[in-house]
């Protein structure tokens, strides 16, 4: 069966809820009828008006952090629940810059990821290795982790629900791309360690992505590699016209029989 390819774009701290609005307006007639899922995720202050502006349209509006509490004295903090209610379909859980910088485990991670699928948000949980670990050959014991860490206690009924994605961390942002070899070993070490969790039949289910440094003219090839089903677009998703190119010349690819 052919899969439509799920094209993520996210926008970090970019656009203010005007602006977003704008963009989807404006992407939604350069993709029409393009085979491929079209997510984005939005500043939490523009999920409202792009949800509005996305309405009727093929695109979805989701989040790129959230709490796992569903509600409590946690400042600054937001909850999939009211995610939900502003119009979010999905949330990114456990970003390089969310391990990163604001130093997230993947213990907090997992807790976010059984929140989101208890309140009804699509969990997209990014793993992904630093250049050190890559350099110590542990890109694989790292994956395995976090895979492992993140998804612990999910059951096979919901593991359907989860999206994966795969971002290197010296990739993203960087201009520096795996190579196709790279992503395939990657996406297969990710499949194994899902197939490990939830059997086959349901691993199958799962989508995996990949992310860093993707652009219009690196998209198509990346999209062409075994196991890749979609990719996560940071830096090249802000410009209308080059997320638009990267979401429209997607070639249909034949999957194998599984
Ligand atoms: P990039 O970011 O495409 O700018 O490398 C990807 C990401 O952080 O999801």
């Amino acid at each position: 069966m052919e899969k439509e390819p799920i094209i993520i774009g996210n926008w970090k701290m970019h656009k203010t809820g005007r602006e977003a609005s704008h963009f989807v307006e404006d992407l939604i007639p350069k993709i029409e009828g393009c085979p491929a899922k079209v997510f984005l995720a939005v500043p939490y202050t523009s999920i409202a008006s792009c949800a509005k502006a996305a309405k009727g349209s093929a695109i979805w509006i989701g989040a790129q952090n959230m709490h796992d509490a569903n509600e409590g004295a946690f400042t600054g903090e937001i909850a999939a629940l009211m995610l939900k209610e502003a119009g979010a379909s999905f949330v990114l859980l456990g970003h390089s810059e969310r391990r990163h910088i604001f130093g997230e485990k993947n213990a907090f991670i997992c807790k976010k990821v059984i929140r989101a699928l208890k309140d009804d948000l699509i969990p997209i949980l990014c793993v992904g290795e630093t250049a050190d670990e890559r350099k110590e050959k542990k890109t694989k014991e790292v994956l395995q982790a976090q895979i492992f860490e993140s998804l612990d206690g999910i059951s096979k009924e919901e593991a359907g629900k989860i999206i994966l994605a795969y971002e290197p961390v010296w990739a993203i942002g960087t201009g520096v791309v795996a190579t196709g070899k790279m992503i395939q070993d990657a996406h297969e070490i990710c499949k194994n360690a899902l197939v490990d969790l939830f059997g086959k039949r349901k691993a199958d289910l799962i989508s995996i992505l990949y992310g860093g440094s993707v652009n219009p003219e690196n998209a198509k090839e990346i999209l062409k590699e075994d196991l890749v089903d979609g990719l996560l677009v940071g830096g090249a998703s802000l410009n209308v016209d080059s997320f638009a190119k990267i979401i429209s010349p997607n070639p249909t690819k034949k999957r194998k029989k599984s």
